[in-house]
Formats: C-alpha cells, structure tokens, sequence
C-alpha cells in the first residue's frame, strides 16, 4: 500500500516535471588570472577605468601593485607633496596606492547572471579602505559593493538604486589578517531588476535588489583607497590588501 501510494506519487512527479534549460557556464576571469603578469594582462587594466583617483586619500599609480604566486597585492604608502584629487570637491592626497579593473563589462541579461567570487585579506584600521565592487560604465547607478571595508571593524555590502535609496548591510569582520572567502551571485530577478546574494566565508549573508540594473553594462574594480569613507587620519605605515582565487563565471539559459 504505502510502496504503491509512493510510486503512484513519484510517477506522477515525474510525468508532471518540466526540466529547467540547462545553464551555459562561461568563465569570464579564471581562478589564474594573478599567476603571471601576462594571465593578469588578458583581464586586467591599472587605475580606476576613469583615472587615479577617486573619493578618497590616496592617488592610485601601477607601482603600488604586485602579483606573485597566484596572489594580487595592492599596497598604500604615505606619499606627501602630491596634487590634491580634483573632480567635485578637492580632496587631500596622502597616500599613492593601487587600483585595478577587469577589462570586460559585467552586463546581465534576460535570464543571465554571474557570480564573483574571490578570496580577500582586508584591512579594517581607520583610515583604510579597501573594496571589491561594480560600477555602472554609463552614468551611474548601478554600484553594487560585493565587500567594502570602511576602517571600522566591518565588511559592508550595499546595493544602491540611487544615491538616497540604498540597501546597505553591515557585519562584524573577525580576523582580519586571515583570509576570508567572498561571492556575490548576481541574477535576472524580473527582466528589469537583479537580485545580489551576498556570501561570506560560505554563509549567505544579504539577499538585495538592484532595480533596473539588467542590460547596463557595469565594471569590475578592486581598489585600496584609504581616508575618506574611512576615516582620517589614516595610518603612517603601509596598507595590504590582498586577494587571491578570484573568479567570474557568467550563466545563461
Ligand atoms: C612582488 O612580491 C614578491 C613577493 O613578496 C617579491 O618577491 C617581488 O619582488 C615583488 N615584485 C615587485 C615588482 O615588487
Ligand atoms: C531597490 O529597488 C528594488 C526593485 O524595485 C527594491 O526591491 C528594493 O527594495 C529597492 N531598494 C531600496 C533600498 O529601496
Ligand atoms: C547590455 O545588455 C542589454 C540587454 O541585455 C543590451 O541591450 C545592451 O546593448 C548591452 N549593452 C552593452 C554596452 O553591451
């Protein structure tokens, strides 16, 4: 009786079941692309894809950054004497440091995501202020922060609408100078929104919405910049930012 209620059951599920399309999964950057200057050069750019600066202390130049063994690092150091950062208002440079962005637009489309996924050792000292984020290419928003430390003992993940609508979570980051693990699942909510999942060391942390992110075409950026959001002053000696197993994985059905 019960054998037979199961089967009947089971051959009903299995007649009624319309098997989802497969995903097609395409890496956009390998987990090797900081192996060799030229596995970093087929994905990456230096700066900010606007220039050397951007909101904060630091002036971003391609001597601040190192690749070896698979690792990614970005170093800010003290520097006096330079120019204060122009564009909006004037902002005091203290520190050069750097700055790197994916040479391939992250642009979801119907049915369409990727995931981000990487492996980070980030400072949260006042005054430093390492992040892993989007950006739109064309005007601005979207920005979705995948991780950004803001020098006060937190890791942030923020997804902004428009600069006043924001869904911004906070959490408490622990050991900081051990590597934490980060993955962003970004995916075609309604033909119009996305929906972000936000990972930490494996847990799901946040779950956002982007509201009408599909079809515009955003960067990838991995910067350190220190004081502004931060804090200042910021520190007198040098700041790491180190990351590593970085991928991007896109899907469509
Ligand atoms: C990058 O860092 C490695 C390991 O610390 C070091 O051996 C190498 O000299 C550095 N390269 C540059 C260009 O600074
Ligand atoms: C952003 O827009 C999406 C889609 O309309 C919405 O679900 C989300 O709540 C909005 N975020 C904020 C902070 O209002
Ligand atoms: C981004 O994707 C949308 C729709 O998926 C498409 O219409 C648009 O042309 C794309 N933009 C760029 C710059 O590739």
């Amino acid at each position: 009786m019960r054998s037979n209620l199961v089967s009947a059951l089971f051959l009903g599920l299995t007649a009624s079941i319309n098997l989802p399309p497969v995903a097609a999964v395409h890496t956009m950057i390998p987990k090797t692309s900081f192996d060799s200057q030229s596995d970093f050069d087929a994905d990456w750019n230096y700066l900010y894809p606007w220039g050397s600066d951007h909101n904060g202390g630091a002036r971003m130049t391609k001597s601040k950054i190192n690749i070896s063994g698979g690792v990614l690092t970005l170093t800010a150091s003290p520097a006096s004497g330079e120019k204060p950062a122009s564009g909006g208002k004037s902002i005091p440079i203290h520190y050069l440091s750097g700055t790197i962005h994916a040479k391939e637009h992250f642009n979801v489309s119907r049915s369409g995501g990727y995931d981000f996924s990487a492996e980070f050792k980030a400072s949260t000292t006042k005054g430093t202020w390492p992040a892993f984020w989007l950006t739109a290419v064309d005007g601005w928003p979207p920005e979705v922060d995948m991780a950004e430390w803001k020098g006060s003992g937190k890791v942030s993940f923020n997804t902004f609408n428009t600069s006043k609508e924001v869904e911004a979570r906070d959490v408490k980051y622990e050991s900081p100078r051990e590597w934490h693990s980060f993955k962003t699942e970004v995916r075609d909510e309604n033909g119009r929104d996305l929906a972000i999942r936000f990972f930490m060391d494996g847990k799901e942390v946040v779950r956002q919405v982007g509201k009408g992110f599909l079809g515009k075409p955003m960067w990838l950026i991995i910067d350190l910049q220190m004081e502004g959001s931060s804090g200042s002053p910021g520190p007198k000696d040098d700041t790491l930012f180190q990351v590593r197993n970085l991928e991007v994985l896109s899907y469509n059905l």
